[in-house]
């Protein structure tokens, strides 16, 4: 329900805003025209047009009327990678002090972590119904549930991706904790240490200290920015070399926000299945789409079985819900003994938990209004980026989940302008923890999963500012 007449409009020009149908620039329907469209006064469609003004999304010129002032506009990138099939070793030790250093999860205005913020998780929901599962379950939370899994939940499970176009049997699917964890599985379950797999580039290093752990060696495959992930360098990857699984996050993925499309997804199983590579699909983002509706998972055209899918509940609900789950298919029996030796079971207060939320409808309530403020703060920090950074520096618009991959000029000093945010607590993931390569020196992920407060704007107004600066010296 609206509580003003006027949103009954401005909630469609809102829309068509975040959605990228009208673009900055493009001329607002008159005050005249919006009367008569939707039978409102003069007053109200004014009173609309002013809230719009106020959100910065419409600016009001004088005898000329409303114009969207705040939107993604279509920018041109500024370089494609040249990269070469070589299988390496992943030294990590330095990246990873990187991104340890520099995740301090309490500072305010940190633009690296990849979680929702405290405002953004639904605290009030998860923290009432744990103490309703507490009050209701008692003493048999304390007990083992069984290592795949509560079978309620896997069935939850497999009801809600089969409502997405995915048919995954609950018998296939195991409880982990968290998704690392699932992945952690899912590549035990297809490699030995020393063999070759293929990731995406740039990678969440998440994924590279997994593969790291497992004693992999790994060859990157690029994700373009107008194409996605590059279908035509991994099948010449496959001719060359003998790859073992590919990791892959086709629905948003990190850091470039990217969305696979359906015939890209359906070439991609097609290239698998003939060189026989079990694709491991990460897809902890699909449900925050930006886009009309829910993407479908490579699962999804998986005709062989040969897709292990595995998501969690850390990106869409809260990061300290450790509960993930993993559809091992046909390596399932691996899969279950390697999830034995990790632990017995996943917390049952959180499988509980999450039984209820789905079985009620709450998380998907949720995530409705989730999906929508994160789009905002996209925009909102997509834009602030593009204004006050130098001229040719490149911000990927994302399609979904958190984040806004960027690209600065390459003649910039990164150690200077990383030195600088650091001493002004502003907190951007670096491009070179994306990467065993030197690909990504000039790039940096800015996360937008909490509000952006005018704080928050003000800070990157200074780090665009100290930007355009290193560029003079
Ligand atoms: C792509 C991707 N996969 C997995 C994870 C980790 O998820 P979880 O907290 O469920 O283990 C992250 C975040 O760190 C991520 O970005």
């Amino acid at each position: 329900m609206f509580s003003y007449k006027y949103e009954i409009f401005t909630a469609v020009i809102e829309n068509k805003i975040n959605k990228r149908v009208l673009l900055k620039g493009e001329r607002l329907p008159s005050i005249r025209e919006i009367k008569k469209e939707y039978n409102l006064s003069v007053v109200s469609v004014q009173s609309g047009y002013e809230s719009l003004v106020l959100k910065g999304l419409v600016k009001s010129i004088p005898k000329k009327g409303y114009f969207v002032d705040k939107s993604f506009e279509k920018q041109i990138p500024i370089s494609k990678k040249q990269f070469s099939p070589v299988s390496r070793d992943i030294d990590f030790t330095s990246n990873l002090q990187l991104t340890s250093a520099r995740n301090k999860s309490s500072e305010a205005n940190s633009f690296n972590n990849a979680v929702p913020g405290d405002s953004m998780i639904p605290q009030k929901l998860i923290l009432r119904t744990m103490q309703n599962i507490i009050r209701e379950k008692g003493a048999s939370l304390l007990r083992y549930y069984p290592p795949n899994g509560s079978e309620e939940l896997r069935n939850l499970i497999s009801d809600r991706m089969r409502r997405v176009g995915s048919f995954i049997n609950p018998d296939e699917i195991i409880i982990t904790d968290g998704a690392l964890q699932a992945l952690f599985i899912a590549l035990r379950s297809v490699t030995n240490e020393g063999d070759v797999i293929a990731i995406e580039s740039p990678c969440v290093f998440s994924v590279l200290e997994v593969a790291a752990t497992l004693n992999l060696k790994i060859i990157e495959i690029p994700v373009q920015y107008e194409n996605g992930f590059d279908i035509n360098y991994f099948e010449k990857v496959c001719l060359e070399h003998t790859i073992k699984a590919l990791v892959i996050t086709p629905n948003f993925h990190n850091p470039t926000g990217k969305l696979m499309n359906d015939l890209d997804k359906k070439n991609l199983l097609n290239i698998s299945e003939k060189f026989k590579i079990p694709i491991i699909e990460n897809d902890i983002y699909g449900d925050l789409y930006f886009t009309e509706e829910r993407p479908s998972c490579l699962k999804n055209f998986d005709e062989h079985n040969s897709v292990i899918t595995f998501s969690s509940f850390s990106k869409s609900l809260a990061p300290g819900i450790r509960l993930g789950w993993l559809h091992a298919g046909k390596f399932y029996q691996e899969a279950e003994k390697i999830k034995f030796s990790l632990g017995r079971t996943v917390s049952p207060l959180y499988q509980e938990l999450i039984i209820k939320i789905l079985q009620n409808n709450s998380y998907y309530r949720h995530l409705r209004s989730f999906r929508k403020k994160l789009n905002q703060q996209a925009m909102y920090l997509w834009s602030a980026l593009k204004k006050h950074f130098p001229e040719n520096s490149y911000f990927h618009q994302p399609e979904g989940g958190y984040s806004i991959w960027c690209e600065l000029p390459e003649e910039i000093n990164m150690k200077e302008f990383y030195n600088y945010c650091e001493r002004n607590k502003i907190l951007f993931t670096p491009g070179i923890t994306f990467s065993i390569t030197d690909e990504y020196q000039h790039c940096f992920r800015a996360v937008f999963a909490d509000y952006l407060t005018s704080e928050s704007l003000i800070l990157i107004e200074k780090a665009g500012v100290k930007a355009r600066e290193l560029l003079l010296k």
